[in-house]
């Protein structure tokens, strides 16, 4: 039996984890949930799994949750904020811990679970893209397991199994190739891409995700974000890694070896299958998931990439090549400018535009220690939301004189 934490158990991928350990209870057991403040969720999934604890992000939240909990005679203990995050993800009772938090709020305790030497089931990548060289040391000093949630990742993984050390180049590895599905906006035309909608933009047409991730789909710079992850994830170099685009989303990944072989993991996509991996890991356990129709899919397409639609993606190896903090400036911008389009504050098209000013305004610094890492990353949040202070009334004042005409 295998005791766990899930951070971010009312997302997306918090949700695909516990279908999973509903199908194996006798394999899993649940020691504490997480949630920033949907309570509602969090109350029903703490009906089912009994944890010991179950966090939310305030005081208010979790005294309504408390109670709730106790008028049904649960024992489940209600804490929350930050140290009580990091205090779930390191409590002697848990064996994994599932990193699941959006965003820069998952770093700390998903730094806390490896320094307690937890087996850290990995799918908040902004972890690593703020902070990788001090996450994969911290991860290696602690000699723990970190194994990847995020489908490509972990498809790279998989065929590199055995022959993969933290952090560390493999020799006998050439480069690997991630795919990417072009998101929700693939194929609209570059002039309608400045009107996209936040709703447009959130519905991908092969996996069903939480908000930001989707637009960072339709930016690509999810996809970026994956090129930083496998950078530190696997210890390449920058041209070890390349990008083309998959529409089908059905081959995760590739990676080629010296020897010319190439390998490749293939499946429906649903996340159901990286998460059921990683849990069993090393071995593999049944999930709901439909076999794949190979007859049914027919063909399966690989095109190269159009940059002029996709910038985000060269924003990403322009922040690795800067190197230091240049990837937790990046993200950081990202996480104002993506917020800002879901509330309807900036067009699809300023994401881009906004990363790339912040990404250019502020100097990187040597990832010397965590407190830099988050000086640059509220400098970067700060800088961004003065600009879009000019973005928004240009793109409201855009709207004016649209509907004037
Ligand atoms: N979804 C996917 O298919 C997928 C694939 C690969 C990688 N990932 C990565 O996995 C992570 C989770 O993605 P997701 O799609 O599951 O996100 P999501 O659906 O937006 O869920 C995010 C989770 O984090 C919690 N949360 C949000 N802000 C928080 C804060 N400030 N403090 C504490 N908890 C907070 C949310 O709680 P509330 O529900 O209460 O807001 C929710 O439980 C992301 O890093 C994403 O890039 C996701």
């Amino acid at each position: 039996m295998k005791f766990l934490t899930i951070l971010g158990a009312t997302g997306s991928i918090g949700i695909n984890t516990l279908e999973i350990i509903r199908e194996h209870p006798t394999r899993f057991k649940v020691i504490a949930l997480t949630a920033h403040d949907n309570i509602d969720l969090l109350f029903k999934q703490c009906l089912e799994f009994k944890p010991t604890y179950a966090v939310v992000s305030n005081k208010i939240l979790s005294g309504s949750l408390q109670r709730r909990l106790r008028a049904e005679s649960l024992k489940t203990e209600v804490l929350f904020g930050r140290d009580a995050l990091e205090r779930v993800s390191s409590l002697p009772e848990v064996d994994m811990v599932m990193a699941a938090i959006v965003g820069a709020a998952g770093l700390l305790p998903t730094l806390a679970a490896i320094k307690a030497k937890k087996q850290v089931l990995l799918a908040n990548k902004e972890a690593l893209i703020m902070a990788g060289p001090l996450f994969i040391k911290e991860a290696q000093q602690a000699n723990i397991r970190l194994l990847p949630v995020d489908s490509e990742h972990n498809a790279i993984f998989q065929c590199m199994h055995g022959q993969v050390t933290l952090g560390s180049h493999c020799k006998n590895l050439k480069k690997i190739i991630l795919t990417a599905s072009g998101g929700a906006l693939r194929d609209k035309s570059l002039k309608e891409l400045s009107h996209a909608t936040p709703q447009q933009a959130c519905q991908h047409p092969n996996w069903c995700m939480g908000p930001k991730i989707s637009v960072d789909s339709a930016t690509l710079m999810n996809k970026g974000f994956e090129v930083i992850e496998a950078y530190f994830l696997f210890g390449l170099m920058l041209d070890q890694i390349e990008v083309v685009l998959h529409p089908q989303s059905i081959v995760h990944s590739f990676v080629e070896y010296r020897d010319g072989s190439v390998l490749a993991q293939l499946a429906n996509p649903d996340m159901r299958i990286p998460i059921s991996y990683v849990l069993a890991f090393p071995e593999r356990i049944h999930n709901s998931v439909d076999s794949l129709d190979l007859l049914k899919i027919g063909r399966l397409d690989f095109l190269a990439l159009d940059h002029e639609r996709y910038p985000c993606l060269n924003l990403a190896y322009q922040a690795l090549r800067i190197g230091g903090t240049a990837t937790t400036i990046l993200n950081a911008a990202n996480e104002i400018a993506v917020q800002a389009f879901l509330d309807g504050k900036i067009s699809f098209t300023d994401i881009t535009r906004l990363n790339q000013d912040v990404l250019e305004k502020i100097h990187s610094r040597p990832m010397t220690d965590i407190h830099i890492i988050f000086e640059d990353d509220n400098l970067a949040r700060e800088i961004a939301k003065e600009m879009i202070l000019k973005h928004y009334s240009a793109f409201r004042n855009k709207n004016v004189v649209t509907q004037e005409d």
